[in-house]
């Protein structure tokens, strides 16, 4: 028995006096023993003991991507838990990126962003990285349209992302998602050839007009709402197909030249009205258009039933239409209340909140 005991003391010092020896080994380097072995290997191992401990260096380690050349440079780089951090921090050192750089690049920039700079030349992003909208490979663009326009960088982003460097009707991209409430159509975004809503509604003051179901209730509440403030309104035109904005298009050029018809008529798989949510409305006192009186209503009043001014006074140069107090187009309750809080068209709404969400 006490022989038994004695072992055991003997046992128990031998591995106190292991333990103790293994924490005296590494109290100075706190890395694990496979970044260890590696910094033996690559011979940095004297150079990072006299360091603190630190993270990127260790993560670069573990993962067998440590480059000997960047080991300054990884000091200077935030740990990321990210995947790939290790192999992108190296590309984008390869590609000249300062450590200060990466920080920013993986502290701002979404992951789509963070790809398509994985894939370019050096960009100078420093200024443009914050910008909550922005897309790394339109920076040349932004640089232009801002010297040329003279404009902040945020406003040159938005307006680039827009489109508004360009032509109108260049570079157009079909929508992807076209029965989406909050779908963007304008001069560079078009609905696919063949779209048709499949829940057209009636409306109840006039058959032959019509909505999508929801867009068709909400505008029945608007203009019971307006008529109980006395603003009595009247629609003209709401859900066109592709052949009726086809038609229509045309005779507008035919009569009035192309240039002018497009400051006014969109072309087709481009108008609103296709998409079932555009809705025209007049003052019961004019034909085609709304006084004063029920503009005001309207501005005040039609954010509450998902309605929104599409084409509102001051608009003319980023929708590149003339206004249009009498476009009312349905995007839902709480981004129309958005939209209006915020006093901004929807196309630069829908860059600066809605396209990450959207699948286009
Ligand atoms: N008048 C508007 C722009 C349209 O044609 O949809
Ligand atoms: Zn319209």
């Amino acid at each position: 028995m006490k022989q038994k005991i004695t072992k055991i003391m003997i046992g128990s010092i031998i591995v106190f006096t292991l333990v103790g020896c293994a924490n005296k080994q590494t109290e100075n380097i706190l890395y694990s023993s496979e970044a260890i072995t590696i910094m033996k290997e690559q011979e940095v191992y004297d150079t990072i003991k006299k360091k603190e401990y630190n993270k990127t260096v260790e993560t670069f380690l573990e993962q067998k991507a440590f480059q000997k050349e960047y080991l300054e440079e990884y000091y200077q780089i935030d740990y990321v838990e990210e995947k790939d951090f290790t192999t992108r921090v190296n590309t984008l050192l390869d590609k000249s990126y300062k450590p200060e750089e990466i920080n920013i690049i993986f502290k701002y920039l979404n992951e789509k962003n963070i790809s398509k700079l994985l894939d370019m030349e050096y960009q100078n992003i420093t200024e443009y990285v914050q910008i909550p909208n922005v897309e790394v490979d339109k920076i040349d663009r932004y640089n232009a349209y801002k010297e040329k326009e003279n404009l902040d960088i945020n406003t040159a982003v938005t307006y680039v992302n827009i489109g508004l460097d360009l032509e109108y009707y260049s570079q157009i991209q079909t929508i992807e998602d076209p029965s989406s409430y909050t779908v963007l159509l304008n001069k560079y975004r078009a609905l696919p050839e063949d779209y048709v809503p499949d829940d057209l509604t009636s409306l109840s003051i006039n058959p032959n007009m019509q909505l999508r179901k929801e867009a068709a209730e909400h505008y029945e509440q608007l203009q019971d709402a307006a008529l109980l403030d006395n603003v009595r309104i009247i629609p003209f035109s709401a859900y066109r197909s592709k052949t009726y904005q086809t038609r229509l298009y045309n005779n507008y050029v035919n009569s009035d030249g192309l240039k002018n018809a497009d400051t006014y008529s969109a072309r087709p798989r481009h108008s609103e009205h296709e998409l079932g949510l555009a809705i025209d409305v007049r003052s019961s006192v004019l034909l085609d258009n709304l006084t004063d009186n029920d503009y005001q209503w309207m501005q005040n009043n039609s954010y509450k039933y998902g309605f929104i001014i599409r084409y509102a006074k001051g608009t003319t140069p980023i929708t590149g239409y003339i206004e249009e107090p009498w476009h009312l187009r349905y995007v839902g309750i709480d981004i129309a209340t958005d939209v209006h809080e915020k006093n901004i068209t929807y196309d630069e709404y829908y860059d600066l909140y809605l396209k990450e969400t959207e699948k286009n």
